[in-house]
């Protein structure tokens, strides 16, 4: 089953716990919170207290908090980001020089671990920790903003990565973020996706919040 991870930053920020519920109200499985340091990534967004606020709308309707860490020494915040109430936290291989030590961390304190890659960062870099997670994310922008374009070379690295997958027979995610839209959600999720981030593609545009979910959940179906 394909799930569906609205990215919040595109939502509206002035209301935005009644923004995510009109998307897990539509059907979304996930909210995907892109947390940036503006060191890594060129762009400031949420801290914890973000995670906190939205903790109420996921108890109550069992939308998993989807924590993207854009952000230097992310070891420094993952306690508070899970406190915060964090089910799922993904780090970046070229933040983490002690990846190993991280991933731990992450799932001592209860929380499932993700580990994402940049455009440019080779999956080789995943070879050792693979094992060890429960999500792969694969960037498909360069991280830092919403609404870019999907780079068409991350089709072949998801299709490889599956296969990377399968031939460990490991059953962790496999989350696409950036430039995912109805026109190339297909696509995304015949290499072997099974988690789609969509910020622009979900509260960008005119249509309302759920005739953009049920257009994504058409085109991949
Ligand atoms: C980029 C973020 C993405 C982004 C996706 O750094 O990690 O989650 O918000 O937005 P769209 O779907 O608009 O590309
Ligand atoms: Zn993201």
């Amino acid at each position: 089953m394909i799930k569906l991870a609205p990215s919040l930053l595109a939502a509206n920020f002035a209301r935005l716990e009644s923004h995510a519920r009109e998307a897990v109200t539509a059907g979304a499985d996930w909210l995907h919170i892109d947390v940036m340091d503006g060191h890594f990534v060129p762009n400031i967004t949420f801290g914890p207290l973000i995670v906190d606020a939205l903790r109420p709308l996921s108890k109550e309707t069992g939308a998993l908090l989807d924590v993207h860490l854009m952000i230097e020494k992310p070891e420094r915040y993952i306690p508070e980001f899970v406190k915060a109430g964090a089910e799922l936290v993904t780090v970046h291989v070229e933040t983490c020089p002690h990846l190993h030590r991280t991933i731990q961390q992450i799932k001592e304190l209860g929380a499932k671990a993700g580990v994402t890659l940049n455009p440019a960062t080779p999956l080789s870099t995943l070879e050792e920790i693979l094992p060890e997670v429960d999500m792969v994310l694969i960037m498909s922008v360069n991280p830092g903003f919403g609404g870019q374009k999907y780079i068409p070379l991350s089709t072949a690295k998801i299709r490889r990565l599956r296969q990377m997958l399968d031939a460990i027979g490991s059953k962790a995610w496999l989350e696409v973020d950036g430039g995912v839209h109805a026109g190339n959600i297909a696509e995304v999720v015949q290499a072997g996706a099974d988690v789609l981030v969509a910020g622009s593609a979900v509260f960008g545009g005119k249509n309302s919040v759920a005739e953009n979910i049920s257009a994504l959940r058409a085109a991949c179906s």
